[in-house]
């Protein structure tokens, strides 16, 4: 078996990364040692246990990847998830924000019912049922304020339905972090008429895109758009 050596993130501290700068992979801490959420490789070093974290399964991973240079993840966050699924993705922010809460929000029955599965160890997880296109419905579910929003809901109205939740939860300054797909939206138009599109609306609701970052080599026809009232 071939020795893996795990150092951290230059910026990412909570983020640990094996392999040449040029080509690297990228690992989170396993809150939970011992349980994987998807197949994912786990190496253990010096007593800690580290999960692979796959770009082509996880966005956010892929853009860690393509925008290194920005720590967008503080330890103590808390984070509010649109399209949570089955938990992939927030399993590895579960890893990242050790000391924060990350509340999930998804409207497929099925795909919440993994989700519980997948966090039922992870104590600051916190699964909710509910149509992101109401951020009020949830709101009793709530009980911090939302450092962090993050929405890859794969919906034609995504814009609209992050501005709404930025809103009703983020504090004045927190960021949102918003994964477009222009396929969502539509299909016929190329892709950089849709995002020049919602970053208009976004723009007009007074919200400022901080860096638009392009992850196409692991998630076809997604971009990443990092966001600031
Ligand atoms: C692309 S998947 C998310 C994958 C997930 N972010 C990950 O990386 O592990 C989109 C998810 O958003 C959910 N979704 C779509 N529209 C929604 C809405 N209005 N409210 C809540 N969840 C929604 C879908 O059911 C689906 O599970």
């Amino acid at each position: 078996m071939d020795k893996v050596e795990i150092r951290i993130h230059p910026k990412y501290k909570n983020v640990y990364v094996s392999g040449s700068p040029e080509n690297y992979r990228l690992y989170t801490k396993n809150l939970i040692p011992g349980r994987k959420t998807i197949d994912e490789k786990l190496i253990i070093i010096g007593g800690d246990e580290y999960r692979e974290w796959d770009p082509y399964r996880s966005k956010l991973a892929a853009l860690i990847l393509e925008e290194p240079m920005t720590n967008l993840f503080l330890d103590n966050l808390n984070c509010l998830y649109l399209g949570a699924s089955s938990g992939t993705t927030i399993s590895y922010l579960s890893d990242i924000l050790n000391k924060g809460i990350i509340y999930g929000v998804e409207f497929a029955e099925r795909s919440i019912r993994q989700l519980i599965q997948n966090c039922k160890d992870r104590k600051n997880v916190i699964p909710i049922l509910g149509d992101a296109n109401f951020p009020e419905d949830y709101g009793h579910n709530i009980f911090t304020a939302i450092d962090l929003i993050y929405q890859d809901v794969a919906q034609p109205n995504q814009a609209e339905i992050a501005i709404k939740n930025a809103e009703y939860y983020l504090k004045k300054d927190g960021i949102l972090i918003i994964a477009i797909k222009s396929q969502s939206i539509d299909s016929i138009s190329k892709s950089e008429k849709v995002y020049a599109q919602e970053k208009h609306y976004i723009e007009e609701k007074g919200y400022r895109i901080i860096k638009s970052v392009n992850i196409h080599k692991y998630a076809s026809n997604h971009i990443i758009l990092i966001v600031q009232r």
